[in-house]
């Protein structure tokens, strides 16, 4: 397996840059593309990132390895729609809910959830089928831009509960402007 060195133009844009241009009501919204920091990338990596929504994450790790298997779901049919637009890359990507992901067990090197995990009804099962769609010594990733503390302090419960996954919870020296980006980081 060769590994892919991260580019220039995909690199993590600083924070501040990113707010200033969406608004301060995306404030707690950290950049998706962060978690390519965090990621072993190679060619034949199968990934799935769940909650995709347009799937900007998914095409600029397109943009880095050209030979592996992409695929996004999310609950969204438009975001879905507006992904499948794009078509500048080979992902495949389908309208489903993160508590009934359409894969076989074991199947991925990479669960990604950014910015998505905080909408999901049933953040329990989702974690569950996170889990099982992962081959073993897979990796799941969950970005979250957390401002309110009795949120921090539920999914704080709910991975420590979580029989599936054991984390260590990372803060993201990139965002330290915020003090609010958490990255979840197991492995199956
Ligand atoms: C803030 S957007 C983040 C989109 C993308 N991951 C990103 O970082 O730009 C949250 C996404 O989660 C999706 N979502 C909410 N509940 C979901 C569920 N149960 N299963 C899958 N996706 C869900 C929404 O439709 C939305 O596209």
């Amino acid at each position: 397996m060769e590994n892919v060195e991260l580019i220039d133009d995909v690199l993590v844009e600083p924070i501040i840059s990113y707010s200033k241009r969406h608004g301060l009501t995306k404030l707690y919204h950290p950049n998706p593309k962060i978690v390519l920091q965090r990621m072993e990338l190679y060619r034949g990596l199968k990934i799935l990132d769940v909650g995709c929504g347009t799937g900007v994450l998914l095409y600029a790790i397109a943009k880095l390895i050209g030979t592996c298997e992409l695929h996004g779901i999310d609950v969204n049919e438009n975001a879905i729609r507006r992904a499948q637009k794009r078509a500048s890359a080979k992902i495949e990507f389908r309208v489903a809910d993160a508590a009934r992901l359409p894969f076989t067990n074991d199947y991925f090197d990479y669960t990604i959830c950014s910015n998505a995990f905080y909408y999901f009804k049933n953040k329990n099962r989702a974690l569950i089928e996170i889990n099982r769609v992962l081959k073993p010594g897979g990796r799941a990733l969950i970005l979250e831009g957390i401002g309110r503390m009795d949120y921090k302090q539920k999914l704080d419960k709910i991975m420590r509960q979580s029989p599936f996954i054991k984390f260590s919870r990372k803060f993201i020296e990139r965002t330290a402007i915020l003090q609010k980006s958490y990255l979840i980081s197991a492995v199956k």
